[in-house]
């Protein structure tokens, strides 16, 4: 999971070759400004500030960040700004539900204590899936069992308008079979930061194990086959109970025989 690879950079466009320059200026600007120390999802300059510091219209820098948006190296939201999108991870890996998980390792998935809300995005999620701060969110919270003992405490929340009429009758099975059979939506790619953490009384309880217990943390940004993240989750599987396995291969390296 160590090797992080920049997507391969499109040639700018002909637009930014054309104006006299301006645009490869604007461009080069904002592509330093990230390289210089931006991470995922943070927020770049206004339209308005980026015009002021290179002596450009605004036009000019609409139409540049267009074009790096096309190009996926950032993204906008409306009324909120522009951030950075974060880069792929290229050597991934299996991208799975928990169900496929534990069907892997010959164990029943299943669920308990389902519960569906419906809530506003708060900056930091809107931001994550990409959505106006205050957008209609769909939040998730199940007890993931294996062979019907509690193994998982799953939330996850996804934007309200790609699921509309999502009940927790629905989540009792797996979710991503639901998302791909209904609203037609196939998870392509996550983001995932796995952290060692210790479960809270209550997250203890519903995991019958005791207070503090060790827990691995899972955070999922999961985006579909169209590029949209449809999903943030948060994962909490008892450390007593779950390990985590990679394959790992020796890096391909490009033009040697
Ligand atoms: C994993 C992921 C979750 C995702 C879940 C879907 O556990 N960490 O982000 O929601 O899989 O699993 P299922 O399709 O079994 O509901």
């Amino acid at each position: 999971m160590s090797s992080l690879v920049q997507p391969a950079r499109p040639e700018p466009s002909a637009r930014a070759k054309s104006n006299g320059g301006k645009s490869e200026r604007v461009r080069r600007h904002v592509l330093q400004t990230i390289d210089a120390g931006l991470g995922p999802h943070d927020r770049l300059p206004t339209e308005r500030e980026l015009a002021e510091q290179l002596g450009v219209s605004r036009l000019t820098v609409q139409r540049v960040l267009d074009d790096l948006t096309t190009e996926n190296r950032i993204y906008r939201i409306q009324g909120s700004g522009t951030f950075v999108r974060p880069t792929r991870i290229a050597k991934s890996m299996e991208l799975t539900s928990f169900s496929e998980d534990m069907r892997s390792r010959r164990m029943a998935p299943g669920s308990l204590e389902i519960s569906v809300t419906q809530e506003p995005a708060g900056a930091n999620l809107a931001a994550l899936l990409e959505l106006s701060p205050g957008s209609p969110v769909v939040s998730i919270r199940r007890v993931r069992t294996a062979d019907g003992a509690p193994i998982c405490l799953e939330r996850s929340q996804l934007p309200a308008e790609l699921v509309p009429g999502l009940s927790a009758e629905d989540v009792s099975g797996s979710l991503y079979e639901l998302l791909a059979e209904r609203y037609g939506i196939q998870i392509d790619r996550a983001d995932q930061t796995i952290r060692a953490t210790v479960l809270d009384p209550d997250d203890a309880s519903d995991l019958e194990v005791p207070a503090y217990s060790a827990a691995f943390e899972v955070d999922r940004l999961a985006v579909d086959h169209r590029g949209r993240p449809v999903e943030h989750a948060v994962s909490l599987y008892r450390a007593d109970r779950y390990s985590y396995q990679l394959t790992v291969a020796v890096a391909k390296r490009h033009g040697t025989g």
